[in-house]
């Protein structure tokens, strides 16, 4: 979250001030934004955000927290009243000013109290009793549940564990709602409803935070060298970005592989990055996509990207290939040449990564982002073996677990100078066999489980052979 939010805060150029440190096992931040125009901007483009409220009150107790609200109605100041030198909205006893109640209070403004509790459920009786609780904030409108003028908004936290709830809240806030975040564009974007969608389609809530990770504005150019079925230009495409992909697999982008829904025993015609970009309204953002090897790049030098957005292969689901062949000395003859389909060879990960850094620090403009997904083993994870350039800077790294043993990681790199003839890309950061080792690990996990299996089996026939022998005895 920290990560997009940052990416977003950067993009548009808002500064921000933690009130207080964010902290993993809570799923709320408090913070001071410069304006409410700020804070709509940032929740505009936030998939991760779930909604902001404008601070009147936090306490550890429900009686704290009124008792805070009455004082509050009394601050005729337009400053905070800082309980013990804290700072506002993260102590206890903190007051807001009365000016940010009384205006909400005229006759003439509808309003609605929202009840949202963490962990814990409350029938609606129970939400109503403490709707009631407010009634001292004496606000004059009408109430209203369809679009109110003013939505206020009230928050237990019960903590994240839900064996473990505790009899009151951890945390209670108050407030007026400002701006609900982007999440409803991860169902609008879903795979589920998407037309053309491949086995390795990255999922729509991933890909929309890569493009907001990778800072992509309205009219820039991005690209995925590793395209796929197009998830990632679907959501760059979402925020304004004019889009292009390539991919060495040619039935893939035309869309004639197996279908990939259960049950669907070909794919209709409409099936295609384009259709996708047709479905959701973004087919003019839409520049092309082509068959290329990632590993012979075909771009003219110059060009340059706003936005390298990609999910490499890993070798798990797809094959790493390039064109090439193993024999030495290889030469078509004049009558194969027009026919010819070329051989491939493994496109060992190191190799993928290194061409994609070398690639983006030539290819895209300073300043701007590649993001990619870089899979391990986590416990061989070294933050230091990491893909590097001297003209990128590594500025977010955030996990993914995929199994116990296994995880990927998502790179954000900005490009701080155009590369020199020598600036390359590191790849002494040994051979990279994720592949080899999924499966070997695969093959170590089937082998733990026969072992395990055998020796309940043994500790159950013991058991039983010790029973028929008291019982005989
Ligand atoms: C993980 S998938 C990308 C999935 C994509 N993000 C999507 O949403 O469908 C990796 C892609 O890399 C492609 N690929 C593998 N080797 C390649 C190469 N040498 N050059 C270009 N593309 C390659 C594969 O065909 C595959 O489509």
């Amino acid at each position: 979250m920290l990560q997009e939010i940052h990416s977003l805060l950067s993009l548009l150029n808002i500064p921000i001030r933690f009130v207080e440190k964010p902290c993993e096992v809570k799923p709320y931040w408090v913070v001071e934004l410069p304006s409410e125009e700020c804070v709509k901007k940032l929740a505009s483009r936030s998939i991760l955000l779930k909604n902001c409220i404008e601070l009147w009150s936090r306490a550890k107790s429900e009686s704290q927290l009124h008792q805070n609200l009455k004082l509050a109605l009394e601050n005729k100041s337009n400053q905070w009243i800082i309980s013990d030198g804290k700072e506002n909205g993260n102590s206890d006893g903190d007051i807001c000013p009365s000016s940010l109640i009384v205006a909400c209070r005229p006759v003439e403004k509808s309003f609605k109290v929202e009840v949202e509790t963490f962990c814990k459920h409350f029938s609606m009786k129970e939400k109503v009793e403490k709707i009631e609780k407010f009634e001292y904030l004496a606000f004059e409108g009408p109430v209203k549940l369809k679009n109110p003028d003013t939505m206020l908004s009230y928050i237990e936290f019960y903590g994240l564990d839900p064996n473990n709830v505790p009899e009151q809240p951890e945390d209670l806030f108050f407030g007026r709602w400002v701006a609900d975040g982007q999440r409803d564009l991860i169902q609008f974007h879903s795979l589920k409803k998407r037309q053309f969608i491949g086995n390795t389609s990255m999922d729509a809530q991933l890909a929309l935070i890569m493009a907001n990770q990778a800072q992509v504005r309205g009219g820039d150019m991005v690209l995925d060298p590793f395209v796929g079925s197009g998830s990632l230009l679907v959501a760059a495409a979402h925020f304004g970005a004019y889009v292009y992909g390539s991919d060495i697999d040619y039935m893939m982008l035309h869309a004639k592989t197996r279908p990939t829904r259960v049950g669907q025993k070909v794919r209709a015609k409409e099936e295609s990055i384009r259709g996708n970009m047709q479905q959701y309204g973004t087919r003019s953002k839409y520049l092309n996509v082509i068959v290329s090897d990632f590993s012979l790049p075909m771009w003219r030098e110059d060009l340059r990207f706003d936005a390298i957005i990609t999910d490499p292969p890993y070798g798990v689901r797809e094959p790493t290939e390039k064109i090439g062949i193993d024999k030495d000395n290889y030469t078509l003859t004049e009558e194969h040449l027009l026919n010819h389909v070329p051989a491939k060879v493994d496109y060992g990960l190191v190799h993928i990564y290194r061409d994609l850094l070398n690639f983006a620090a030539k290819h895209l403009e300073i300043g701007r982002r590649l993001l990619c997904w870089y899979p391990l083993v986590r416990e061989e994870y070294r933050e230091e073996q990491l893909p590097s350039h001297p003209c990128l800077k590594l500025v977010a790294n955030s996990e993914q677990v995929l199994s116990r043993l296994t995880a990927r990681r998502l790179l954000t790199y900005e490009k701080t100078m155009d590369p020199g003839c020598d600036s390359l890309a590191n790849g002494d950061g040994g051979e990279h066999n994720f592949r080899e080792k999924y499966f070997n690990m695969g093959e170590a996990t089937r082998q733990e489980r026969k072992e395990r299996k055998a020796a309940e089996i043994a500790a159950y026939t013991l058991r039983k052979a010790m029973q028929n022998q008291t019982d005989v005895t």
